[in-house]
């Protein structure tokens, strides 16, 4: 197996990432992505798009990744989003508390500061860098602050998941939806955490790429339309119990392994997104969150884990946001954040309602009476506290007794009922997904002695390279030309002249490219336009001779076997 200074020399060296800022020594957990990358990185997100948009109809937007404080006071990420943190006293290097006391306990997230410490001690643990003692554990922010205008009071942060820019959008989302579930919404963009002491290269960045979907669903609708589809499909579950198992959808829902048919379907979607991208099946495990382990907004959520050379490491995860986000949005902004659920008959209810007493309100409170006993009315009777309850009304918060309100039971015929509708989230760390793949592609040709990247056709940033057997007597512009013509047809070709054909072989199968051309003296011989040149197949070296003409067919047809 390549270890991950392979991958990250040969990415250096052949332009698919650089680190960020490397003239002026770069930034710890920041990368670029180069020409390679980029196109690499952008075939990930054409495959989720086409999982996502394509075969689920979902749909996509675009939202800012700076947003004010209350978006996330409200999301709890201001109080909850944090790591432990401590220094070395000594040399002053900062770690993460939690990965210092990593093999010397079973569960190190769980930990508390106090526990950490503790475990520092007890196991006498230094600092890695230069054996110094470990300083207080403390709990760090990771969000990137800023401010939105000048101003000190206009706090604003780079958002650390680009799912609150799709929650915040609820409400316009659902009328372009035509108000019904399942509303599906994707986004792709970037995510900022300001990682304590990223170490491991591509894994943890600071400013990272994340694909996200947001499924909002009927809280009380368990099933999934396709859910037939992947049903006798096989995928291997960790839960929370630890022990590994392979079953099929369907027997994960029916054994109660995973709760319910919408989120088994979309941790299996996330199986086939990764194979489809090139990640190994018998790599891909998913892993259930311990309870004290999951993310402030999770119910549930499932990892999917791919074996890479840093161990298991986490790519995704599938999490059952419950209805936190948009509770806590309707909440902190006074919108409506529901879903008006039709029901097939109407219903008689009867509730328990706030009615104000007009006739105690009048007298004291004159002309303010009425709009106090709209606020009063718009209350709930869970808002009830032992002494009565409070009421903003014109800036002015106002306690009032029982002397001016009272708890009456409504009987009525209702249509339907506002649901807050539930999230399940399938959340792709793109770069991690970027690294999987080169890891998993990552070969050595023993006969010819050189790297070459075994990518799926569909992923590979170059798909033809094109080369003429001499540069001159012409062969150099009909394969100038070919490669020219590919490109324009939008299929990605590089023109290279330079060097032994072996060595252009060479270069085009360590970036991965499926497929080479040549022209040669048969070409010309042949008739300029009219000739044959050869098609080099990258993993089994195979050479066949196909007509200039043929060409762009023959490498449109295998990139759609590909698909
Ligand atoms: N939205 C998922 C995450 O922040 O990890």
């Amino acid at each position: 197996m390549a270890d991950a200074s392979d991958i990250l020399t040969l990415c250096r060296r052949r332009g698919f990432i650089w680190p960020s800022f490397e003239i002026y020594g770069g930034v710890a957990g920041m990368f670029d992505y180069g020409p390679l990358g980029c196109v690499l990185r952008n075939n990930i997100v054409e495959k989720w798009r086409a999982l996502y948009k394509g075969r689920e109809g979902f749909v996509e937007i675009d939202s800012e990744t700076v947003s004010p404080r209350e978006v996330f006071k409200a999301s709890g990420h201001v109080d909850e989003f944090s790591d432990f943190m401590t220094f070395c006293t000594k040399c002053e290097s900062p770690f993460r508390a939690d990965h210092l006391v990593k093999g010397f306990c079973e569960n190190p997230d769980i930990l508390s500061a106090k526990e950490l410490e503790s475990k520092f001690e007890e196991h006498g643990i230094k600092c890695p860098e230069c054996g110094g003692d470990l300083g207080k554990v403390e709990e760090f922010n990771l969000m990137f602050k800023t401010y939105i205008g000048p101003g000190s009071n206009r706090i604003g942060y780079l958002r650390p998941e680009t799912a609150q820019g799709i929650f915040v959008n609820y409400p316009n989302l659902y009328r372009y939806n035509r108000e019904k579930l399942p509303l599906g919404v994707i986004q792709t963009g970037r995510g900022y955490r300001n990682e304590i002491a990223p170490r491991q290269g591509m894994i943890r960045m600071r400013e990272f790429n994340m694909m996200e979907v947001e499924l909002f669903v009927d809280p009380e609708d368990k099933s999934w339309s396709r859910f037939g589809e992947v049903r006798d499909c096989e995928f291997t579950l960790i839960p929370q119990d630890g022990r590994q198992i392979t079953v099929t959808v369907g027997e994960a829902v029916s054994r109660n392994i995973i709760v319910n048919e919408v989120l088994a379907y979309f941790v299996y979607a996330t199986k086939q997104l990764l194979m489809s991208i090139g990640v190994k099946e018998d790599k891909i495990r998913f892993r259930q969150h311990l309870k004290d382990e999951m993310a402030h907004y999770a119910a549930d959520c499932w990892d999917a884990e791919v074996e890479l050379s840093y161990g298991w490491t986490e790519v995704t995860g599938v999490a059952d946001r419950g209805c936190w986000d948009l509770s806590r949005h309707a909440k902190f902004s006074g919108q409506e954040m529901t879903h008006f659920k039709r029901f097939d008959e109407p219903r008689e209810i009867e509730e328990e309602r706030i009615k104000a007493k007009h006739k105690a309100l009048g007298p004291r409170f004159k002309n303010r009476a009425k709009d106090i006993a709209a606020a009063i009315e718009a209350l709930d009777p869970s808002d009830i506290r032992d002494d009565g309850i409070t009421v903003t009304v014109g800036g002015e918060t106002m306690h009032l007794t029982d002397e001016f309100f009272e708890v009456v039971l409504v009987k009525e015929k209702v249509s339907g009922a506002r649901v807050i509708p539930h999230v399940i989230e399938p959340s792709y760390g793109l770069d991690r997904l970027f690294y999987s793949v080169l890891e998993h592609a990552y070969d050595h040709d023993d006969e010819e002695d050189y790297t070459v990247l075994r990518l799926r056709p569909s992923m590979a940033p170059v798909k033809v390279g094109v080369f003429p057997l001499m540069e001159k007597d012409g062969l150099d512009s009909i394969a100038f030309r070919i490669s020219e013509e590919l490109r324009m047809s939008g299929i990605e070709a590089v023109y290279d002249g330079a060097g032994t054909i072996g060595k252009r072989y060479a270069r085009m199968d360590e970036i991965g490219t499926p497929w080479c051309i040549t022209v040669d003296y048969e070409t010309i011989e042949e008739g300029k336009d009219k000739g044959t040149v050869t098609l080099r197949y990258r993993d089994t070296k195979e050479q066949v001779r196909l007509s200039i003409e043929d060409v762009e067919n023959r490498i449109r047809d295998m990139l759609r076997e590909d698909a």
